[in-house]
């Protein structure tokens, strides 16, 4: 850590801290596994579309999964394969369901059956065909925050097994799709991911033999994204267990008739290359609790207010003094006037004192991807570790 602080010095704060190491480290993994168990990988840009990083995935290999027509021209632009863009979200605007046709994206993923017939009905107005999958919305409880639980019948994404006859109605009348197959996307952060994958395949089996059944070939399932990372332990596990997730899959999905696999991961290759880097700008002593202030906000990253997430914190600079034990409770709070502003609540560090840098881990994922500027407060830089030099300093005024 000592070294770090020292590497940080004058940099202005607070920034984004991409470790390109652990990044390609991860993506390496990643393609291997995906090699070896042989499942197609897009990566889910949502987490982090850092343009950087959206190319380090996509050179590695893997195909891109969006949300958005912007995230569709993102993808495009590091020159990923369109046949390896897929595009899901449950309100696709008109523009950018031609946008993602007209290009022949490898699928747009349909959560509605009147989405289908308005995906249709604009390739046909222009004269192509939309490579489909429909989005399934199978009900299962991924049992992780209420916020990032996508695949229940609560849950707004999707089309249920219920709808299943209304959609292959849709479906015959529909001279401009090309059915490609299935589609899932149930939870996020899933710690228990064995379990849940186990029961996402059977029920993907299911569906694929329930669409064959009814003379429509299932050339792909793509089961969606979801594995968790360590927030508690970020330096214990820096790349999430995705051999356990792959031969999950591997050994409980069916690929009759030579059906391709694919899977979505954001969080799990991203969030911990990434930690937001801050500065103390006062330490606050009030009769019921000791503030941390910091000098970024929840516009930079909004996980805990949010969501009330877990990021660890640490005082890196600390580690320059004397040996000092984490034996102060503090609570660590941006300057935005929201009490939600908070990084952590009762967290134990050292003796911390204006100037000191922290850093906040495992940022790379949902950090600077949801960041924003509420009360006009300036966006993060980013800076990577491999080109440090290039960071913006900071000009001194006291
Ligand atoms: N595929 C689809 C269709 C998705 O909607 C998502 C995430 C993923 C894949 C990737 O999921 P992952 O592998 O990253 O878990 N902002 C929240 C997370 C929201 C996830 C939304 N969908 C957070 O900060 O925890």
């Amino acid at each position: 850590m000592k070294k770090t602080a020292q590497k940080f010095a004058n940099i202005r704060t607070p920034f984004y801290y991409y470790d390109m190491e652990i990044l390609n480290n991860t993506a390496s993994m990643v393609r291997d596994l995906a090699q070896k168990y042989r499942i197609d990988v897009h990566y889910a840009a949502k987490a982090n579309e850092d343009p950087r990083i959206v190319s380090l995935l996509s050179d590695t290999g893997f195909g891109i999964d969006c949300v958005s027509g912007d995230e569709v021209k993102l993808a495009l632009s590091c020159g990923v394969p369109v046949n390896k863009i897929v595009f899901s979200g449950v309100g696709k605007s008109d523009e950018e369901i031609f946008n993602a046709g007209i290009a022949g994206i490898g699928s747009i993923n349909v959560e509605s059956v009147q989405e289908l017939y308005i995906v249709n009905a604009i390739a046909a107005n222009y004269g192509f065909v939309a490579n489909v999958c429909v989005r399934i919305n199978p009900n299962i409880d991924a049992h992780t925050f209420r916020y990032v639980t996508s695949g229940l019948n609560t849950n707004k994404f999707g089309v249920s097994e219920s709808e299943f006859d209304e959609f292959v109605a849709m479906l015959r009348n529909c001279t401009n799709v090309r059915f490609r197959g299935i589609h899932f996307h149930i939870a996020s952060q899933v710690i228990d991911m064995k379990k849940v994958t186990v029961e996402l395949c059977k029920r993907a089996n299911a569906a694929a033999d329930w669409f064959e059944s009814q003379g429509l070939k299932v050339e792909m399932i793509n089961l969606g994204g979801g594995l968790g990372v360590n927030y508690e332990n970020p330096y214990e596990c820096k790349i999430p267990d995705f051999e356990t997730w792959f031969k999950t899959i591997d050994e409980n999905i069916s690929r009759k008739g030579d059906r391709t696999i694919h899977v979505e991961p954001g969080r799990a290759l991203v969030a911990q290359c990434g930690d937001l880097i801050t500065k103390v700008l006062f330490v606050k002593d009030t009769e019921a609790k000791s503030f941390v202030v910091v000098d970024a906000g929840m516009n930079n990253l909004v996980r805990p207010a949010f969501y009330g997430a877990f990021h660890k914190v640490e005082n890196l600079t600390a580690a320059d003094r004397p040996s000092l034990p984490c034996n102060r409770i503090y609570d660590v709070v941006g300057p935005v006037c929201e009490s939600s502003d908070t990084f952590a609540k009762n967290c134990q560090l050292p003796l911390s004192v204006r100037g000191d840098l922290l850093i906040i881990h495992s940022a790379g994922a949902y950090g600077q991807a949801m960041s924003m500027r509420y009360t006009l407060r300036p966006i993060a830089q980013v800076v990577y570790s491999d080109r440090i030099d290039e960071a913006e300093k900071e000009t001194p005024i006291l």
